[in-house]
């Protein structure tokens, strides 16, 4: 078994079988630049300690910087023979420093720990870049609700009319699970930049390798403070795995209503022509492609962080090889939402909205009720009395086929002695809107505040 990392102990060499199920580079090689980082700098660990010269450190360097050119222009990829990463790179560097030199770098580290530190500098570097474009989204919702300052929509529970509310409070309610979000990824890497390397197989190493200085080097903040759950613990990983899940969800939700409001029943947005699709039969339609697969990319985001919590529920200490298992998924999460977050960020940014439609839909349904029953709270009358009257006043117009701000002074008198014609003050969506000052309100002076607050708190994250 040529050139493995492993086999001294064995009479014969794997069995293909076993070579095909071990086999991990088809994945792995993704962590190939931060496989060298992580030589490089366990090479000053080394030479710091006395175990190379300063020549042989600057040979192995040297090499490593060869190792790294080849696998950003390609030249240089894992054999059918190598069974993961790190054996293609030393197989790789053995090629370059020569066997003397090349079998140097492996002491003191294990696959281990290597892999334990690879697989947090690549999910640190891809939270930054889910960071950025998860943050344009929010750029795309703050921006849509600038442009319409005033529109009124109409706003629902349970999917039916409740409460009329500003677009721009509707839109800011999606870009605040997002900061928050943003917000996750930013706690999260506190937690993540740790560095496992220099626990070796699982109880740490003999040669007295500076763990601060590998570290240091690679970018993290502190070595782990135990070897056994430096290398086995894959918390870290899996709350990766919840983030873009939440941030998945968080954009499923938002593209259910696009969909909706895309249809002709709603009306209220049109989607730029960049950003729709067209049928292979029917020369008509325009469909959300985008939203239905933001939708549906979510569920597979969730498939991943499930699967990879089921992987870690009974592992015993420390490292298992079932751990490799959690590459896959997470690499998966990322190539996802590095790909949705783009074409959703465009697709909220270029969307017309059809706000003479809104407006027109927002008082229908009676969305006024409960400024009716509030108005009347505010002459005196007992919140329970008040939602009596009010309903009693809907029933009327149900009866009637009328809308609230239709109904006649006489019906509404018949209603309640209460009911007097002032009432019609409340009974326009711009007043209802407009008089919900409270914390966290529609009226439109709380939206600015609300905004301020927002991007204040983005800048932040
Ligand atoms: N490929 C493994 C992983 O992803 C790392 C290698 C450890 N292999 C081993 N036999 N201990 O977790």
């Amino acid at each position: 078994n040529e050139g493995a990392l492993w086999g001294a102990r064995f009479a014969s060499g794997p069995s293909p079988a076993l070579a095909e199920l071990s086999r991990s580079t088809h994945f792995d090689w993704d962590l190939a630049l931060y496989d060298i980082a992580g030589s490089h700098a366990h090479a000053k660990a080394l030479a710091a300690a006395g175990y190379l010269t300063a020549d042989e450190e600057q040979s192995m360097h040297e090499g490593l910087d060869e190792l790294a050119r080849g696998v950003t222009d390609g030249t240089l990829r894992p054999a059918a023979s190598d069974e993961d990463v790190h054996g293609a790179l030393e197989q790789a560097l053995i090629g370059v420093v020569g066997a003397e030199l090349g079998g140097k770098l492996r002491a003191g580290r294990s696959r281990n720990d290597q892999i334990a530190t690879l697989v947090r500098m690549y999910l640190l570097d891809h939270s930054r870049t889910i960071a950025r474009e998860t943050l344009r989204l929010v750029d795309a919702l703050v921006a849509q609700a600038d442009a319409h300052p005033e529109a009124i929509m109409p706003g629902r529970t349970h999917l039916q009319h409740a409460q009329p509310v500003l677009l721009a409070h509707h839109l800011q309610a999606h870009a605040w699970p997002l900061v928050r979000d943003l917000e996750r990824l930013r706690d999260w890497s506190a937690r993540a930049a740790v560095s496992p390397y220099g626990g070796g197989a699982l109880a740490g190493s003999t040669l007295g390798l500076d763990p601060q200085l590998v570290a240091r080097e690679l970018g993290l903040d502190r070595p782990a403070e135990n070897s056994l759950d430096g290398t086995s613990s894959r918390d870290v990983v899996a709350e990766f795995a919840f983030i873009t899940a939440m941030i998945g969800i968080d954009v499923s939700r938002f593209a259910e209503e696009i969909i909706l409001w895309n249809t002709r029943e709603f009306g209220f947005v049109t989607l730029d022509d960049g950003y729709s699709t067209g049928s292979s039969i029917m020369p008509q339609k325009k469909n959300p492609d985008i939203a239905e697969l933001a939708r549906g990319k979510a569920g597979r985001l969730i498939g991943n962080l499930s699967g990879l919590l089921a992987t870690l529920k009974a592992l015993p200490l420390a490292y298992n090889r079932d751990l490799q298992e959690d590459k896959e998924p997470v690499f998966d999460s990322v190539r996802t939402l590095e790909t949705v977050l783009p074409a959703f960020a465009g697709m909220v940014a270029t969307m017309r909205f059809h706000t003479d439609r809104m407006a027109a839909l927002a008082p229908q349904g009676f969305s006024l009720a409960t400024d009716v029953a509030e108005w009347l709270v505010k002459r005196g009358v007992p919140f329970r009395d008040a939602h009596e009257i009010s309903g009693h006043l809907v029933r009327v117009c149900e009866e009637n086929g009328l809308e609230l701000h239709e109904v006649s002074d006489a019906q509404l008198a018949g209603v309640s002695e209460r009911l007097t014609p002032e009432v019609r003050e409340v009974l326009s969506v711009e007043g209802s809107v407009a008089s919900r000052t409270g914390v966290g309100g529609t009226a439109p002076v709380r939206v600015a505040e609300q905004r301020a607050e927002l991007v204040q708190r983005v800048q932040d994250a």
